[in-house]
């Protein structure tokens, strides 16, 4: 393999070295020390795998210094032999011929020594959490369901669209945008009104952070037939929940000439191939989060705990499908349901036409199917404008996509491509025209039917990961009260 940078041509990864049943060959391996054991037995991880070379030190012929600067958390270099490992644990290890300490982790104040840490400790200590086994497996497997998410689409032929940051429309009319501006907040310009008089702003309008790229992948939907969008998204609610973040990254596949069963099928299909991945490409993480998660069930009551284990839980999702039914006929469920009967729901349901919260989804999921559910057909006043509104006046051809442990995952529906009804719909919803001409345009010239959704690629992470906070799958969380880092 040809590098442009040296050090990484002259650098084995650990992963490299622990795949391949090579033996008797010189590497060099780079990283940091987790443990050291008798000045000789020295675990090295590099990331690339949730395992650990063990690297033996010749003692007798290492300086002291240097053997006392092999310390938790150093990083070091070091170079010598693979070689059949003489004791238990690993099929190989590396003989070393040097050793050099490219960066100190002093002891005294390294808070990281081979002990667990609770995961609310390590979200204040941001360089550390990247060093634990459960961060490590976390991120590595981050990283496939990003990947693989980019496999499927590019698979079938879809676009990635890149959809702005910075916007001026509420695609949710959710109302819970985070502000982008240039003017001093303290001393903004006035209008005639009184109001901040925002042509003066950047932009010369008020602008704001997106909320989700869905009517923009819309218009590439109805030039390209499939798109998708991959990006951040900003939310302003205060929900200081384990499944909300303030920031946080969507995925919205948007596709023409296509109706709500080809959303859920895709959807579906999306969702068992990105698993399926996981479990294939990130074994050694997966059944590591697996035992994790084994020992945090221990502490809960034993009605509350899941009754399969992770490996078990993510291929009965890849093997089974998914159970599909409308809002009506779910509502009936729920109202006949022993926590709705007995009050034991935060939210007893009282009539159709009410919103269902967390638990409501949880119980469907969770105790009624057993498996993940496709919710469709929502009452029109509680879903957002642009979804197709059904023959009945009552209902708009909505779908939620709801997973044990999570509730929502993804939210989509076909899309009101009439223009007429679209209007009537928007009005509806007090959402001036005027602001929304280049997304009606779409309906003007050679709209068609079509369909996509959205799903929060932490929830999904999450979900594979096993991880209970939402603020533990992402690096650098964002929620009310905490932009650190
Ligand atoms: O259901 P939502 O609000 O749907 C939309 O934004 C549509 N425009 C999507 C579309 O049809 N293209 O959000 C989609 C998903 C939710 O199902 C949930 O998984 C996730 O985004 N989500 C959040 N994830 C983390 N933190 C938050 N605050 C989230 N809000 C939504
Ligand atoms: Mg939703």
């Amino acid at each position: 393999m040809l590098y442009k940078n040296e050090a990484m041509a002259k650098r084995t990864k650990v992963k490299a070295i622990l795949q391949s049943d090579q033996k008797d060959y010189k590497a060099t391996v780079k990283g940091w020390v987790r443990t050291f054991r008798n000045n000789q037995f020295l675990a090295l991880s590099d990331g690339s795998t949730i395992k650990t070379l063990q690297v033996v030190i010749d003692r007798e012929n290492t300086d002291e210094a240097i053997l006392k600067q092999i310390t938790t958390g150093a990083a070091v270099t070091a170079e010598g032999t693979i070689i059949e490992s003489q004791g238990g644990g690993q099929a190989v290890e590396l003989v070393a011929d040097s050793i050099v300490i490219n960066g100190l982790a002093d002891p005294e104040k390294y808070p990281l020594q081979p002990k667990k840490h609770s995961l609310e400790f390590l979200r204040e200590k941001a360089h550390l959490r990247f060093r634990t086994n459960t961060f490590g497996a976390i991120f590595r497997i981050r990283h496939s369901v990003s990947f693989a998410i980019h496999q499927f689409f590019h698979d079938r032929g879809f676009t990635y669209i890149h959809s702005p940051i910075i916007t001026c429309s509420d695609a949710e009319g959710a109302g819970e945008m985070f502000q982008v501006t240039t003017l001093d907040v303290e001393n903004a310009p006035k209008g005639e009104d009184g109001n901040v008089d925002y042509k003066k702003d950047f932009f010369g309008k008020s602008a704001k952070l997106t909320v989700s790229g869905q009517l923009q992948a819309e218009l590439g939907a109805l030039a390209l037939s499939e798109v998708y969008t991959f990006g951040p998204t900003f939310r302003a609610e205060n929900s200081n929940t384990s499944r909300h973040l303030a920031e946080f990254w969507m995925i919205e596949p948007e596709v023409a000439f296509a109706d709500l069963d080809d959303n859920m099928d895709l959807a579906e299909d999306m969702l068992k191939y990105v698993i399926k991945y996981c479990l294939e490409h990130n074994p050694d993480d997966i059944e590591f989060l697996e035992s994790r998660l084994a020992n945090e069930e221990k502490q809960k009551p034993q009605n509350e705990r899941s009754p399969l284990a992770l490996r078990e839980k993510l291929q009965f999702c890849v093997d089974n499908d998914f159970e599909r039914l409308t809002y009506t006929e779910a509502i009936k469920i729920l109202m006949n349901s022993k926590p709705n009967k007995k009050k034991k729901f935060q939210f007893v349901i009282e009539e159709w036409g009410a919103d269902l919260q967390s638990e409501h989804e949880r119980f469907l999921v969770e105790k009624h199917f057993k498996k993940p559910v496709i919710l469709t057909d929502y009452p029109k006043d509680i879903k957002a404008f642009y979804m197709r509104m059904n023959d009945d006046d009552k209902t708009v051809r909505a779908m939620d996509v709801l997973f044990p442990g999570i509730g929502e995952i993804i939210g989509g529906s076909q899309r009101e491509e009439r223009l007429d009804v679209l209007k009537s719909r928007m009005a509806d919803f007090d959402i001036p025209e005027h602001e929304m001409e280049w997304f009606l345009d779409t309906r003007r010239f050679g709209t068609c039917e079509h369909a996509g959704f959205g799903l929060g690629f932490e929830r999904l992470v999450q979900f594979i990961t096993g991880m209970s906070n939402i603020r533990d799958v992402i690096p650098f969380p964002r929620y009310p009260g905490s932009a650190e880092f």
